[in-house]
This record gives structure tokens, C-alpha cells and sequence, in this order.
């Protein structure tokens, strides 16, 4: 035992500026759930009114296809096979057979329509990693990217925490479905530059994270429109979610559109795609991601930082023999969207039942639930109050809009794909109860607020028939 342990009067050795910032944003309300339920998890047996995560976008529904592809080719996860050459291996440019694995699954999900060239895959360890690292290529701490609202909560930690780089949100409304539109990001650009701020890009998670839905198709032209006229910005799309698209529009990748000819060649330098096997595959303890880009100088810059965050051989090899067999690609990602699609309309009934609405979905693993008219007051404050009362009273976590800077207070996204449908039918069943619950007591509410007024206008018209008869009296006492 060599260390000593200070003095408690001595000094605290001060830490990093980075250690010390809160941009890490792990205070927000979207992490403080994930606390509420490792504190009093639900299981149906040992902790059956425990708290049920509904914050969680995993995917837990394809699980049985991993696991019967490994039971028919149980060498690929065999640790002894090739034993030696993954403990010994050190290319940080990743296997090539692995990177060939990803770009044909990337190209299966986009139903063939882009090609991915194999050598311009830069493995990442998650898509959290590749877009710090992308984050770290394309902008100088104290620069800015434009995101839009309602965004994925982790992004306040990967694009700003470590990287100094701000985050300049651009606020999308129910009005439009959250829908980003082009004159949206080119004011605030615009109003970002008047204050003096460095616009480096913007950062587009498509299929969005936390809407469940797609950027269509005519809407990501102008997007790509805005980004080639403004040729200072670079352009990340994170399509995390790209092979969770189950209803139609289909996912339009930025890969395909700038592929797609008429566009101007230098605009396809600066679009980068981030992509995962967390979601599509449920993977997100194998830690592998990707980033894919047709610029040469982003490649080796992600190259070289990627040291930092490698992917294992031993995860490499055996992800490889499994995405390189074509039929089970095809037919895995086939049955995932329909099993997908069968969750959501599932999801989408039982909130109707409770009496909540939520924004029409094609993707994702979760929803985005109008929770407005619960609200007591239609302020960030009131959205807090009433996600303390689901987490306290219906023993549920689900994450509230303004933890993912939705400009409108009342909307949750609510996790659907990672629990067994028994568990999601307890869940559905509690929110009903608490709405129900909540709407009586509105009711009681009303009722005797109603009942109020009634006495006080029964005991004003006793008052003012007393005073008119003592009046009558007055005027008229003969008649009295
Ligand atoms: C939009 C988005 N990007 C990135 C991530 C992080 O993914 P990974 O587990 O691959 O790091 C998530 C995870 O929820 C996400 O939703």
C-alpha cells in the first residue's frame, strides 16, 4: 500500500477545468430518472411496484434472432478461436473485414441505395464517441454547432462537454410536427454570427431522437441546400436509428442525397454520417460505432484520434462473421422494423386508453408523448412537477421534453423496446390509473370549485336580498 491519504485539513488538489463543468449536463432530470430507478428497479416478481424504465432507448426486442444466430455459429463469439491474433492485434485502422461487415449492413439498411466504401469507415467506440470525435475535427473550442430541438440528451456531453464546443439550439415546434426547416437554421445562424459566435455546422439525428420520427425528404434537400450556400459549415448526421425506420417515409440518408448527383461535389466533403450498432442491433455494451466521411482529411484526423477509442479485436471479429452473412443481415433487420412497428402501435393504443396522444412515429424505440393538457402550469416548472408525480406516484421513468430542450413544456418520450411486452402492459396499465387518477381529482376540483362560486353567489343573493328587504323596509314601511 504506497499512497497516503491526505490530511483532512490539507487542501483538495483543485482539478481540471473540464473535470469541474457541469457541460457535461448529468444533472438534468433525464439522468436523475435513471437514478430513480436503479434505486427501486421494478421486477415482476422481487419488486413488483418498484419504478419501470421508460428512459431507456434500448432495444431489447430482436434478441432471440442474435441469440439463435450465435447458437447455429457459436464459433464467432468463441473466445479461444483466433485467440492469439486478438490479443496481439494493433491496427488502429480497425479489421477490414469488420469495416466491410459494417459498410454492406449500412448499405442493407438503406435498402442498397448507397454504397459505403469500406476504407472510409472510422470505427469509434459508440456513436458517443464519434461524434466527440467529429465534434473535435470540425470545431475550436468556443465555436458553435447548431442543433436542432428537441435533441438527444447525451449530445449536451458529447459535442460540448470535453470539446468546449457550444451548442446553439434550434427550437422546432409541435406546429410543424418538430419538423427542422432550412429558414429555422439559417436565422439562427445568422443571429448566432451577429453575437459574435463561430458557426462550425450543424448536427442532425435522423431518425430523431426523441421525436421517433424522419427528416423528409424534401425537407434534408434544404437542409443540404442551406449547408452548401453556407460553405464555412459542415454537415453530422446521426443515423444511430437508420435501421429502426418501420412506416413509411423511409429513411432519406444525407449519404444517399449528396450521392445522388446535381448536387454540388465539394457539399459531399463536408457531410459526415455517424452510425452505431447500439440501437439497430441493441448492442450498446459491444460499444461500436462509426463514422463515415467522403473527406479525406476528416478520415485520418477521426483515424488518428479514434486511438483513444478503439473497438476490441475480439468484438471486431466476431461482429464481422455475423454482419457479413447477407441473408441473416437482410432477414434480421426485416423482423426488428415489424417487431418495432407492433410495439409502437401497441404503445400508441395504450396511451390512447389513458387518454394521451403522441406524435405520429415511423422509428425509434420510442415515443413522444403530448402530455400538455396534464399540466398544471404550462411552464418547464409545471413539466418537472408533473414528471415527479409519474416517477413518484406511477413508479415510472420517463424522460421530460425539457431535459432534450424542447421549447414546449408538456411532452415525455416514453421507452418502448426495452422490456418484455408483460412489463410494458404493468407500465401502461399505471399510466392509466394516474391519468384516471388525475383527471377525478381535476374534477373534484372543478366540482367543488363550481360548488364555490354556487355558495357564494347563493350567500351574496341571502346578503343582497336581506339588505333590498331591509331596504324595502326603509323606503317603504308601510309595505314592509
Ligand atoms: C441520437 C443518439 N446518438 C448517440 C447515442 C449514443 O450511442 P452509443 O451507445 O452508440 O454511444 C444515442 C444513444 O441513445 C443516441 O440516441
Amino acid at each position: 500500500m504506497g499512497g497516503r491519504l491526505l490530511a483532512s485539513s490539507q487542501p483538495e488538489p483543485s482539478l481540471s477545468d473540464i473535470a469541474t463543468s457541469a457541460a457535461h449536463g448529468e444533472d438534468s432530470p433525464y439522468f436523475a430518472g435513471w437514478r430513480a430507478y436503479d434505486e427501486d428497479p421494478y421486477d415482476p416478481v422481487t419488486n413488483p411496484s418498484g419504478v419501470i424504465q421508460m428512459g431507456l432507448a434500448e432495444n431489447q426486442v430482436s434478441f432471440d434472432l442474435l441469440e439463435a444466430y450465435l447458437r447455429e455459429h457459436p464459433e464467432a463469439f468463441d473466445c479461444g478461436v483466433g485467440f492469439r491474433e486478438n490479443a496481439l492485434f494493433q491496427d488502429y485502422h480497425g479489421l477490414k473485414s469488420f469495416r466491410m461487415a459494417m459498410a454492406s449492413f449500412m448499405e442493407t439498411i438503406r435498402g442498397g441505395r448507397v454504397r459505403f466504401d469500406p476504407d472510409r469507415i472510422v470505427l469509434t467506440a459508440g456513436a458517443t464517441a464519434a461524434n466527440e470525435l467529429l465534434t473535435f475535427i470540425i470545431a475550436n473550442p468556443g465555436d458553435a454547432l447548431l442543433v436542432p430541438t428537441p435533441y438527444y440528451p447525451g449530445f449536451d456531453r458529447d459535442l460540448r462537454w470535453r470539446t468546449g464546443v457550444n451548442i446553439v439550439p434550434v427550437h422546432c415546434g409541435s406546429d410543424t410536427g418538430f419538423q427542422v426547416a432550412a429558414a429555422a437554421l439559417q436565422a439562427a445562424h445568422d443571429a448566432a454570427v451577429s453575437a459574435g459566435t463561430r458557426v462550425r455546422g450543424v448536427v442532425l439525428t435522423n431518425p430523431s431522437n426523441p421525436l421517433g420520427t424522419t427528416i423528409g425528404r424534401a425537407a434534408l434537400e434544404d437542409i443540404l441546400d442551406f449547408v452548401s450556400r453556407n460553405d464555412h459549415l459542415h454537415l453530422i448526421s446521426d443515423e444511430i436509428y437508420s435501421g429502426s425506420v418501420f412506416a413509411a417515409p423511409d429513411l432519406a440518408s444525407v449519404a444517399e442525397l449528396v450521392d445522388a448527383g446535381g448536387r454540388d461535389v465539394a457539399l459531399a466533403a463536408r457531410v459526415h454520417v455517424v452510425y452505431s450498432l447500439s440501437k439497430d442491433l441493441g448492442l450498446p455494451g459491444f460499444r461500436v460505432g462509426a463514422v463515415y466521411s467522403r473527406n479525406d482529411a476528416v478520415v485520418s484526423a477521426a483515424r488518428r484520434m479514434s486511438s483513444f477509442t478503439l473497438v476490441s479485436s475480439q468484438t471486431q471479429r466476431a461482429l464481422a462473421a455475423m454482419l457479413s452473412d447477407a441473408a441473416f443481415a437482410a432477414s434480421y433487420v426485416r423482423a426488428n422494423r415489424e417487431r418495432l412497428r407492433e410495439r409502437r402501435d401497441h404503445v400508441a393504443a395504450g396511451l390512447a386508453r389513458a387518454g394521451l396522444a403522441c406524435l405520429r412515429g415511423n422509428a425509434g424505440l420510442f415515443v413522444w408523448v403530448d402530455m400538455r393538457p396534464m399540466l398544471e402550469e404550462a411552464t418547464v416548472e409545471g413539466e418537472i412537477r408533473l414528471w415527479r408525480q409519474v416517477v413518484a406516484e406511477a413508479k415510472l421513468n420517463v424522460s421530460p421534453g425539457s431535459s432534450c430542450h424542447c421549447c414546449e413544456p408538456g411532452w415525455f418520450r416514453v421507452c418502448f423496446a426495452n422490456m418484455s411486452l408483460e412489463t410494458l402492459d404493468v407500465a401502461l396499465r399505471r399510466l392509466s390509473r394516474f391519468t384516471e387518477r388525475r383527471s377525478n381529482k381535476r374534477v373534484r376540483t372543478e366540482l367543488s370549485r363550481l360548488a364555490g362560486i354556487k355558495l357564494f353567489f347563493f350567500l351574496v343573493a341571502i346578503l343582497l336580498g336581506d339588505k333590498i328587504g331591509r331596504r324595502r323596509a326603509w323606503v317603504w314601511p308601510d309595505m314592509a
